[in-house]
């Protein structure tokens, strides 16, 4: 690696966290520059956080890809590294009792808008891939794609939960309509299931029962803005190994427990 890193971000709306990204690299909190931004979503605000600051950014819009191969598959040709068996067999975004065709139908379709995403990302270049409110799933095609048995693993995201409670797309909702006492958000390295990858660091808030759910979010939000950019700055000084240790609980089974370390 380099001195500074190529920071690679994928969101889909505001951009408020690429924003205190922009900002940790411009100030040298962060050793990095943005190589990219892109998104799923052709109106998402970010893209325009992205040209103000002429960071290059290109848009995948999966909705209308996913809707255009539901119609008409034959005229679409599936990545050639792409070996649906093998894909299938590694992700833990569907339960083992999901229905097959919407199983397959997902990760085919996926793949498809996957492989524009990392031949862009390839494009441009990058160290490191981070989600920004990217609220699409990544499948096994695109995180092998990215990460290559690499240690720290190539993509992070930002969760608006502590995980693992409230994995999904409204960690604050949840968090507000489970009369949550703390709230909190989490960063960590992106794996083969929903937001169930090692975790690098989390920050928690007080919660009352007089908050609305829009004071919790911008509570969380103003947290992010600050955890997000410390993450990347470990991962920018190579300080960062996830380490799967096991212990062994004199009962049997052996506990396995697996962390990010911080060198
Ligand atoms: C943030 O709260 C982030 O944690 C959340 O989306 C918001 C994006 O805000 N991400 C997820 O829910 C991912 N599943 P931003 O566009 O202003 O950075």
């Amino acid at each position: 690696m380099s001195d500074k890193i190529k920071i690679g971000v994928l969101l889909s709306g505001g951009g408020s966290n690429l924003q205190a990204i922009i900002d940790a690299c411009v100030s040298g909190e962060i050793l990095g520059d943005i190589s990219f931004v892109g998104s799923d979503n052709p109106s998402a605000y970010g893209l325009s956080r992205a040209a103000k600051h002429h960071i290059p950014s290109f848009v995948v819009d999966y909705r209308t890809l996913i809707q255009d191969y539901k119609n008409n598959p034959e005229i679409f040709s599936l990545p050639e590294d792409f070996h649906l068996d093998t894909v299938r067999k590694k992700q833990t975004l569907f339960q083992r009792n999901a229905p097959g065709e919407t199983v397959d139908f997902f990760l085919r379709s996926r793949a498809l808008a996957e492989k524009r995403v990392l031949d862009h990302a390839k494009a441009h270049g990058f160290d490191l891939i981070i989600l920004a409110g990217f609220m699409r799933k990544l499948t096994p095609y695109f995180i092998d794609g990215v990460n290559l048995d690499r240690n720290p693993p190539g993509i992070m995201n930002i969760h608006p939960a502590l995980l693992p409670a409230f994995p999904g797309e409204d960690g604050y909702g949840d968090t507000f309509r489970y009369g949550c006492k703390i709230g909190g958000c989490t960063v960590h390295f992106v794996d083969y299931g929903e937001d169930s990858g090692p975790i690098i660091g989390q920050r928690t808030f007080p919660v009352s029962d007089r908050d609305t759910l829009e004071e919790i979010q911008a509570r969380g939000l103003q947290l992010e803005w600050q955890l997000y950019p410390e993450c990347i700055r470990l991962f920018a000084e190579n300080r960062l190994r996830v380490e799967t240790r096991t212990h062994d609980t004199g009962k049997g089974k052996p506990l396995s427990r697996t962390i990010v370390k911080i060198l």
